[in-house]
């Protein structure tokens, strides 16, 4: 029997923050749909091109050239409007207007709570999870991490050069408002001496100064901190370390450095399987579902459970971090 939920029409849009594989991902869509005679429309700038109808038809050939480019293809943006049940009806309207019988959404966890309100107006949605933040608890990988992970590390690595010639202390701080995922991960791979993060509280005097004082007690002539954007300011970190320990200290904001360039081979991958998956899940006539990395596998889970945790710190990681610095 014929699949009654079956589109012959889907939308994508990508929202929030950008992250290095959006491309990627809107190819695997293009091409997976397209090859079972679905026709894909790509919207701009979010919620907001939705609203707006702002779309254009995405080909085979529209998305040549786009697996190893940054940013995204269609534009992003954060939309107020979406936050408002009007918005929503609007969204919904131009679904129900183009034809569009399905949607999938890239972004954050946030553009997930603006799909799961149009499920309710009856559109099918599936979300495929791209933030450097790495921060959405369902998934094990979000796109973008890996790249925006080398990047910091390919910066910091090169802010070590210069901070041993002049025996200072780097203060780096790293994206990530609500999520100490990343500046995780750059600290540790760049060995860094103290790695502040939203979800640690730290003691200023034993965690940051006494290891500095240490590591110059046994020949450490430089020394990099590592600061996640939400665990508050680099700057007054480095005062505290200048007072304390005399050493001269520098602060590098890396911001939005690092949610560009082309993505990593890892991110291309998942972007593509993930992408894939995603416009396969439409086709079956599944919907509210997010596309997710679980032990190395692409599958999906429901999205309204998906959302409910705030994922945890990898606490071994952070463990292991602080085993080996100093
Ligand atoms: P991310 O998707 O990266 O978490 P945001 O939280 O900024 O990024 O959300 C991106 C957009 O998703 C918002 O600007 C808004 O248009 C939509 N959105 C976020 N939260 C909601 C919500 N609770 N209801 C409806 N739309 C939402
Ligand atoms: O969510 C991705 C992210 O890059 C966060 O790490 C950062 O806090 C935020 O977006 C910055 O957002 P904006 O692009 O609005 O400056």
């Amino acid at each position: 029997m014929a699949n009654s939920k079956r589109p012959t029409r889907i939308g994508v849009l990508t929202s929030g923050g950008d992250a290095p594989g959006m491309n990627a991902v809107i190819r695997a869509i293009v091409r997976t749909a397209t090859v079972q005679n679905v026709s894909v429309l790509g919207v701009r700038r979010g919620y907001s091109g939705l609203i707006a109808s702002d779309m254009e038809e995405l080909t085979r050939r529209s998305v040549d050239r786009i697996l190893t480019a940054g940013g995204t293809m269609l534009y992003t943006a954060r939309c107020e409007e979406m936050f408002t049940d009007e918005g929503v009806e609007k969204a919904a309207s131009t679904c129900r207007h183009m034809g569009i019988n399905g949607l999938i959404v890239i972004g954050g966890d946030g553009s997930f709570q603006g799909a799961r309100k149009l499920a309710q107006k009856g559109i099918s949605v599936i979300g495929i999870p791209a933030t450097i933040d790495n921060d959405i608890s369902c998934t094990d990988y979000s796109i973008g991490f890996d790249t925006a992970c080398n990047t910091a590390v390919d910066c910091v690595d090169k802010l070590r050069d210069t901070m041993q010639s002049h025996e200072r202390c780097s203060v780096v701080e790293i994206m990530g408002r609500q999520a100490g995922h990343l500046a995780l991960h750059v600290g540790v791979a760049t060995g860094a001496t103290c790695i502040l993060l939203p979800e640690r509280a730290v003691d200023i005097e034993t965690d940051i100064i006494e290891p500095i004082r240490m590591g110059r007690i046994k020949g450490r002539h430089h020394h990099i901190i590592i600061v996640a954007e939400g665990y508050g300011s680099a700057q007054d970190i480095a005062s505290q370390v200048e007072h304390s320990t005399g050493i001269e200290a520098r602060v590098t904001i890396l911001g939005h450095i690092q949610r560009g360039g082309s993505p990593s081979a890892q991110d291309r991958v998942i972007a593509t399987q993930m992408g894939g998956h995603a416009a396969e899940l439409l086709i079956a006539g599944k919907s509210e579902r997010l596309v997710v990395s679980k032990s190395g596998d692409v599958t999906d889970c429901d999205m309204e459970e998906g959302l409910l945790q705030k994922k945890d710190l990898c606490h071994s990681l952070f463990e292991a971090a602080q085993r080996v610095t100093t």
